[in-house]
This record gives structure tokens, C-alpha cells and sequence, in this order.
């Protein structure tokens, strides 16, 4: 099997370098182990008649990475239009959020096209695609439309939210039954899958049995693939990084404070304003808690050119004045506010640091930060994690304190409890949340996604040996190399 992963950002292989969201940082250590192609954007635009859209092409771990300059006249109505305007918000439940041109559509189908034929390159007879998250939703359509007859699955990194809010996106018809040219489709959760299985048989009227939706395009299998990360890497990197120069500056900083850590992109569906005015108000009405704990919120800048983002930055910078300038003492600055990224050793030691994870999405698909923020505890003495019980997270870290994230109150109570919560307590939550991400590690979440798309193939191979119809092109199906247990979707 020759896979080929696609999504629009890819990762270096190098760890020292901050990165910026889940998807990349996630996807980089099992691409490179898999020997996978890793096909992706370049980040830069191509002009006009360029023949070869591949910008570089370098070797990654047993595999290689490919990067495209994607078309310069579609980037932005692609990227920051109908990607980020139209279906991010959607997809996070904000569609008051919602813009997007014509243009914009037509440029994010351009660059699906665009995408597909540049992936004709890798399309071996045993090619089998994997096209990760919304950029893409068209992707497997168009690669169909080029004749591709191996197996294509997709993963959506993202929640899928109720009909009534999809149903906001322009085009959203058009949109999901190309989708249903991907063989498999996978989901974080079990409420998207519902939500998506709900849209398909409610708006789209097409038959839905046992998760499999059969439409023009043949038919699609719907299952659920909580991502995950590798705990026992994470734990080590915690480990070792706690000489780091950045991490042993905090410390000699803290002063014997204690220190509550968060770590985001600068975006909207991350609740970041709730979560300071949670401590806000948590230090307003418990002024004992005062010069005891202060926040370090680290929010990497994010897809700056659209206004939705400039003016998240903005009130984010004057809510986390206000605070300071309101509670702060001469030696004591209630919260660390930081715009920039930072690599993944130095945020495992970061975390280990702190006493309280604060990982407060409005909604969010899954959420690594929880996940790597557990990991990264020391086992003797684990600090807290409070989590907004809208992260995909929250089905499988029910033993961290769930808040809701628009409860303020709630919120600034939950943190109190978890700045005192007693070594027993702590250690009791934690190892049952270890024993989570331990039993569900990204190599098993890749593992598990590939052989399902294998079988799916499989199943309707056999499906059609049965029909009178003639039969496609099979696919050659070789089993993985990597470590199989079983299925474990659903
Ligand atoms: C989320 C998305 C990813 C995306 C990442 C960073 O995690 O699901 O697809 O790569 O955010 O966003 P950016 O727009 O900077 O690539």
C-alpha cells in the first residue's frame, strides 16, 4: 500500500520549531513512521503558467513531504474566504459568523481541483488516500472525477455541528454530497457523526443503514476516530524538558505562586475571553486567591488577515489590561499574556509546571492541549485539568473537572476547587485519565482509520462482485505494517 495523507497544513520534521495547530503537530510524528507521502500547501502562492505545482518535495522519516504552491489568483477566497469565513464558523456553531462570496466558493473548488490533479502524481494502482479536514471537503470528488478508482477516505478534525447551523453555508448541499465520494468518512465524536448522519438523511433524503449512506457516488461508511497523541513520548519530553532555559525561568518566576497554564491559537471557538473573565472573577470574589495564582495564557496568533481574528486579538489585549492593571501589584501580574508560539519540548515542560491545564473551548473537535497537558504532569504530584465539556476531549477525559464554558461563575468556582484539590483526589483523576490516552494513542487512531478504509474497500469489492453491474478497477488491498488491534471504530 502506498498511502498518500493530505491535508492544508504539514509539518517539518523538526521538534524544536513551534507549530501551529493540532492537525500538523499531531500528524508529524506517525506520517513520518509511516511511511507515508504527506501532500500539503507551501504556505506560498504560484502565479500564472508555473508547470510544476510541486514546490518541494523532501524526505520525512521513511516517507517524504510534498508541498504545493497553491494557485495565487484562488488562495485567499480558498484560505481566509470560504475555508476560514464560511466554514470554520460553521463547523464551531458560529453562524452569525458566517461570510463568504461567490468568489470565494468558486476559489475553494478551484483549489480542491487544483489539489487533485497535482495528486495524480501518487496515484499508484495501490495509491490509497487519506484528505484530512474542511479544507478539503471536495477533494475526494474531484479525484473521482480524474478517475481515481483507489480507495479515499477523509477525516474531519472538527466538530460537526447541528443542521440548522451547516445549512447556513452556501453551497452547503453541493458541498456534502461531494463528500460522499470518500469511501470512509471519519468523525471525533459520536454527536458529530449523529449530527452528520441527521444532515444527510433530513436534508439530502438519502438512505442511511447501519452508518453507511448510499448516494450517486456508490456508498460511504460513517465512523468515529477520537484522535489522540503518544502519552508515553509526551511524558518524557515533560521530563527531560524541565531544564530547559524557558521552563526554569518560569519556575524562579513563580515565586511560590502557583501557576494555571493555557495554551491555544488565537481563535474564537477556544473561549479565551470567558476563561479571563472566569479568573477575573474567580480573584474578584475569592480576593484570598490573589498574589497566590496567576495564568499564563499563551494564544499564538491565527489567520490574522480575517477581521473575525483581528478583532478577537484586539479585545483580548485590552480584556487582559483591564485585569492587570485592576488586580496587579507591584510583584504580581495576575496573567502572562503571550502571542507567540512555542515548540512542543518546551510546552510539555511548561505544562508539567503548572499546577492547573485551563482548557475552556465554546466547542472544539477534540483538543490535543488537554490531552498533551495530562501527559505531561509529573505521576507523584499531577496538577488539575479543567475542561470545557465541549471539547471532543471531554467523552474520553471525564474524570478532569468539566465546566461549562459560558458559566462564568461556574468556571471561576471550578478553578478555585482545582488550585486546592488534595494530592489523593489529583492522583486518582489523572491515572484514570492516563489509562485513557494510553488506550487510545495517535498510532492506534492512524492505524485504526487506515485498516477501516482498507475494509470498507473491501466490503464493497465484495459487494459488487455480488451485483450484475460491472465491476471497477479493484484496489490492491496489502494489510498495514503497523500495529493492528482490531477495529475500533464505529
Ligand atoms: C485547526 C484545524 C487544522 C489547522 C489548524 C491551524 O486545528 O483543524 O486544519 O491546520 O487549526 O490552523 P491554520 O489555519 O493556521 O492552519
Amino acid at each position: 500500500m502506498s498511502l498518500v495523507v493530505v491535508s492544508n497544513r504539514v509539518a517539518r520534521g523538526k521538534v524544536n520549531e513551534p507549530m501551529t495547530g493540532g492537525l500538523a503537530a499531531a500528524l508529524l510524528p506517525v506520517v513520518e513512521k509511516s511511511g507515508a507521502i504527506w501532500v500539503g500547501s507551501s504556505g506560498r502562492v504560484r502565479h500564472g503558467a508555473q508547470k510544476e505545482p510541486f514546490a518541494e518535495i523532501e524526505a520525512l522519516g521513511a516517507g517524504a513531504l510534498a508541498m504545493l504552491d497553491l494557485p495565487a489568483a484562488h488562495y485567499g477566497g480558498y484560505y481566509e474566504g470560504f475555508a476560514n469565513s464560511a466554514l470554520w464558523p460553521a463547523l464551531h456553531s458560529r453562524a452569525d459568523l458566517i461570510r463568504a462570496s461567490q468568489q470565494d466558493y468558486l476559489s475553494y473548488r478551484e483549489v480542491n481541483a487544483f489539489m487533485a490533479r497535482a495528486l495524480l502524481r501518487f496515484k499508484k494502482p495501490d495509491a490509497v488516500f487519506w484528505i484530512q479536514d474542511y479544507h478539503f471537503l471536495a477533494l475526494g470528488a474531484e479525484l473521482r472525477d480524474l478517475g481515481v478508482t483507489q480507495p479515499i477516505g477523509f477525516f474531519l478534525h472538527t466538530p460537526w455541528p447541528a443542521r440548522a447551523i451547516i445549512e447556513g453555508v452556501p453551497h452547503h448541499r453541493e458541498l456534502v454530497e461531494a463528500m460522499l465520494a470518500y469511501d470512509l468518512i471519519g468523525f471525533q465524536t459520536e454527536d458529530d457523526r449523529e449530527s452528520f448522519l441527521g444532515y444527510v438523511s433530513c436534508d439530502l433524503g438519502l438512505e442511511v443503514e447501519n452508518g453507511v449512506i448510499t448516494s450517486r457516488h456508490g456508498t460511504s461508511r460513517i465512523a468515529v476516530f477520537p484522535i489522540g497523541i503518544d502519552p508515553e513520548k509526551f511524558a518524557t519530553q515533560a521530563a527531560k524538558a524541565a531544564s530547559h532555559p524557558d521552563v526554569s525561568r518560569l519556575r524562579r518566576s513563580l515565586n511560590g505562586e502557583k501557576l494555571a497554564i493555557g495554551v491555544d491559537r488565537l481563535d474564537y471557538s477556544k473561549g479565551l475571553i470567558n476563561r479571563i473573565e472566569a479568573f477575573d472573577r474567580m480573584w474578584t470574589l475569592q480576593p484570598a486567591l490573589q498574589r497566590t495564582v496567576s495564568l499564563l495564557q499563551i494564544a499564538t496568533p491565527s489567520r490574522g488577515a480575517i477581521e473575525a481574528y483581528g478583532n478577537l486579538q484586539n479585545e483580548l489585549a485590552k480584556l487582559v489590561s483591564d485585569v492587570n492593571g485592576r488586580l496587579g501589584e507591584v510583584d504580581w501580574t495576575p496573567i502572562r499574556y503571550l502571542n507567540k508560539g512555542f515548540s512542543q519540548t518546551v510546552l510539555a515542560g511548561l505544562y508539567r509546571t503548572a499546577q492547573v491545564g485551563v482548557v475552556t473551548p465554546l466547542h472544539d473537535g477534540m483538543n490535543l492541549v488537554a490531552k498533551e497537558y495530562v501527559a505531561a504532569q509529573n505521576p507523584a504530584d499531577p496538577g488539575v485539568l479543567v475542561l470545557s465539556k465541549f471539547a471532543g476531549a471531554a467523552n474520553e477525559l471525564d474524570t478532569a473537572l468539566l465546566v461549562n464554558p459560558h458559566d462564568i461563575d461556574g468556571m471561576a468556582r471550578t478553578i478555585a476547587i482545582a488550585l486546592s484539590m488534595p494530592l489523593t483526589e489529583r492522583r486518582m483523576r489523572w491515572e484514570a485519565m492516563m489509562t485513557k490516552l494510553r488506550a487510545g494513542t495517535i498510532q492506534q487512531w492512524f492505524a485504526d482509520f487506515v485498516e477501516a478504509l482498507q475494509e470498507t474497500r473491501l466490503d464493497k469489492a465484495e459487494d459488487k462482485a455480488e451485483s450484475p453491474s460491472p465491476v471497477a478497477e479493484a484496489p490492491t488491498l496489502v494489510p498495514l505494517r503497523s500495529v493492528n488491534t482490531g477495529a475500533r471504530y464505529h
